[in-house]
């Protein structure tokens, strides 16, 4: 495949509708919608993607009911119980944005497991945003460089990007929302700047790997239009 893009976001959204057009619990939508996300994860690293992030809980989502939060709170150890082994042989390391502090303690291990025994993987980045917004992050950034003192007329646009969340991961090429919602939901807000962006009216569960590569195909050809000139 010619110009796949090297970071990849995704707000994987309609789960819930999802499982309702089935009339199942919105967990069950959740459930199916982490089998996507293996999916994907293996689509785009055979792809050639370098990083894969994905919205998997934001900080607003903890007014869902509760059992919804707690289902999802323990969704990674699902997860990564089925799909771990695979994730190792694609050479997959596992990364998390957000606040790990205000998970519980059960998911945080979990998490903490699967990055330490990805660590040395050399390939495709999957990282999770969990428990993440971007304005918190850039305040939390703001607040560090105060922390550290760092005069107003040194700080320029690289201060603040490696003071972020994303510190040495490249801005996101491309971002894919489902379920046809055209909204950015408070995600990667300064890492988007030059994103090429699509949005499908797929829900998250239904979403496939065909479907991610004709938008790659996209991507590439948004890309060449960008430059002016074509070979
Ligand atoms: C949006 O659908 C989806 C979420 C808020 C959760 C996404 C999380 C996963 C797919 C699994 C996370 C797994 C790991 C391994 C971290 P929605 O519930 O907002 O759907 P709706 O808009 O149709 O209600």
């Amino acid at each position: 495949m010619e110009h796949v893009p090297s970071h990849v976001a995704i707000i994987m959204d309609g789960n819930g509708r999802w499982a309702k057009k089935q009339g199942k619990p919105r967990t069950y939508g959740h459930y199916k919608g982490s089998e996507t996300i293996h999916d994907i994860a293996i689509a785009a690293s055979d792809a050639g993607v370098k990083y894969l992030t994905c919205y998997a809980f934001s900080t607003e989502n903890w007014i869902r009911p509760k059992e919804e939060v707690s289902y999802l709170m323990g969704l990674p150890a699902v997860f990564f119980e089925r799909f771990l082994k695979d994730l190792m042989e694609k050479n997959i390391r596992v990364s998390l944005i957000g606040e790990m502090g205000r998970l519980p303690r059960d998911t945080q291990k979990v998490l903490q497991s699967a990055i330490d025994k990805t660590a040395g993987n050399t390939g495709m980045r999957l990282i999770f945003a969990l428990n993440y917004g971007s304005r918190r992050e850039i305040a939390l950034a703001v607040k560090k460089i105060a922390e550290e003192g760092i005069p107003a007329e040194e700080i320029t646009e690289d201060t603040i990007a490696s003071h972020l969340m994303t510190d040495g991961i490249p801005d996101v090429d491309l971002l894919i929302r489902t379920s046809g919602e055209v909204r950015l939901s408070n995600f990667l807000l300064w890492q988007l700047a030059y994103a090429e962006m699509i949005f499908t009216d797929t829900l998250w569960p239904d979403f496939t790997k065909e479907e991610l590569y004709n938008m790659f195909e996209k991507f590439a050809n948004r890309h060449r239009r960008f430059g002016g000139v074509e070979k």
